[in-house]
């Protein structure tokens, strides 16, 4: 009970930081990326590349960057690096906080054939294999060619996905994924932009030259890391939408919402630098329309034809059955020491409040049971589907 208690501290705790360092990190990086773009290229001294002024929080901003560095170095110079790793080292342990202290729950998909060790060790391989095929993609030749480039990036995703959906739970995939492209972001910072930031320091203190090269391939991951950005916040808050994630093609609707994300933030680069195309945004309208369309929940005319009545009296003993294990004040599951994100389905009452999101996460998806433990069947599904549309 204790150490359940404890546990819900730790998780708000490392949520927090994961959040606040992933805002500091992420903000910083669309307020260069946008600062790139606006930069005056016109008006400037000779060694300056551009400049921009700014109004904000009640003062004036003027900022300058320049061609190669500063003829001495600066003090202090400011660097924008443990944004990032804070946010990798708090997601990592709320990866292994949530994820893997309770594989069998969060993890593993109900049918999984694999223990939860394996399933752990699998997760965590995959965060490696995925930074090590990326890394050496973008040092081939590869890179300069951005459509064959990535087209490769989404059909590796697009595997990962897929594999990972024959194990995982669908909610698990998502993060998996989201974990994975995260830790390509981190990497890119570590590993890449960081070094290739300490060798232009070091040019300007010896005042040597510094390579086109080295700022170019500082830049490119800066540009990927950009673009990876909506698809992992996405991936990050996907646990609230089963009816999104959880259909029987989830692996392939996450490469959708992905390929819409980088469109987005595509186009959004294109204004930036004042190159904005329509078309783009008719694209990425109509994708998303097409999704939505897809993914709607169908009704056969069969199912209308004959539908029965249902009571809330026979609703409650589906959900009693069901549900109340877990979602009760003093849940009889022992995995849970009150009900889970406060939701109890123990009355009358309670369910009728909470009747649209048992909708979402019983019927329209079959997040809950989590991973069915209690082993409903699609019968019971409809018939509570049945009770919600009626009321
Ligand atoms: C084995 C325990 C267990 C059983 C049985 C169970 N749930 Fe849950 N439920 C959970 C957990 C754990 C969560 C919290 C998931 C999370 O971390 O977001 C949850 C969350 C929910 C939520 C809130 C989801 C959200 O994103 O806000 C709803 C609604 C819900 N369950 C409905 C149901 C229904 C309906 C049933 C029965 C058909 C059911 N649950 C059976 C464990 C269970």
């Amino acid at each position: 009970m204790m150490q359940i208690y404890l546990m819900d501290w730790l998780n708000l705790a490392l949520k927090l930081l994961h959040v606040i360092a992933g805002i500091a990190w992420i903000g910083a990086s669309f307020y260069f990326n946008w600062l790139e773009n606006k930069l005056d290229r016109l008006n400037n001294r000779d060694e300056i590349a551009g400049n921009l002024w700014a109004v904000h929080g009640g003062g004036f901003y003027h900022l300058e960057k320049y061609k190669k560095y500063p003829q001495t170095l600066p003090e202090p110079l400011h660097w924008f690096k443990w944004e990032a790793y804070v946010t990798w080292l708090s997601g990592i342990s709320l990866l292994s906080v949530i994820y893997y202290f309770n594989a069998s729950t969060y993890l593993l998909a109900t049918d999984s054939s694999i223990s939860a060790i394996n399933g752990i060790g699998l997760s965590l391989l995959g965060l490696l294999l995925f930074w090590l095929i990326y890394d050496i993609l973008c040092k081939s030749r590869l890179v300069n060619k951005s459509a064959i480039f990535i087209a490769i990036i989404f059909i590796v995703i697009s595997f990962f996905s897929y594999f990972y959906s024959n194990i995982f739970n669908p909610r698990a995939v998502y993060m998996q994924i989201g974990a994975m492209v995260g830790t390509v972001m981190v990497a890119n910072v570590f590993f890449v932009i960081i070094p290739v930031q300490k060798k232009l320091v070091d040019a300007c203190e010896n005042a040597t030259e510094v390579s086109l090269e080295l700022g170019k391939t500082g830049y490119l991951r800066s540009r990927h890391n950009n673009y990876f950005t909506l698809p992992v916040l996405f991936m990050m808050i996907s646990g609230h939408y089963p009816t999104i994630y959880s259909g029987d093609y989830g692996w392939l609707v996450l490469i959708a919402v992905i390929g819409i994300l980088v469109m987005v933030r595509h186009y959004f680069n294109l204004r930036g630098v004042g190159k904005a195309k329509n078309s783009l945004i008719a694209i990425i309208v109509l994708s998303t329309l097409a999704l939505i369309y897809v993914l709607a929940p169908s009704q056969s005319k069969d199912q209308k034809q004959n539908k029965e009545i249902v009571t809330i009296a026979e609703a409650q003993i589906i959900i009693e059955k069901h549900c109340v294990s877990c979602h009760a004040a003093e849940p009889s599951n022992k995995a849970f020491a009150i009900a889970p994100n406060g939701i109890m389905l123990d009355t009358q009452e309670n369910i009728i409040t909470h009747k649209n999101q048992i909708y979402k996460q019983a019927v329209l998806s079959k997040a809950m049971p989590i991973i069915n433990t209690t082993n409903m069947t699609d019968e019971e599904r409809e018939k509570l589907g049945i009770w919600i549309e009626a009321n």
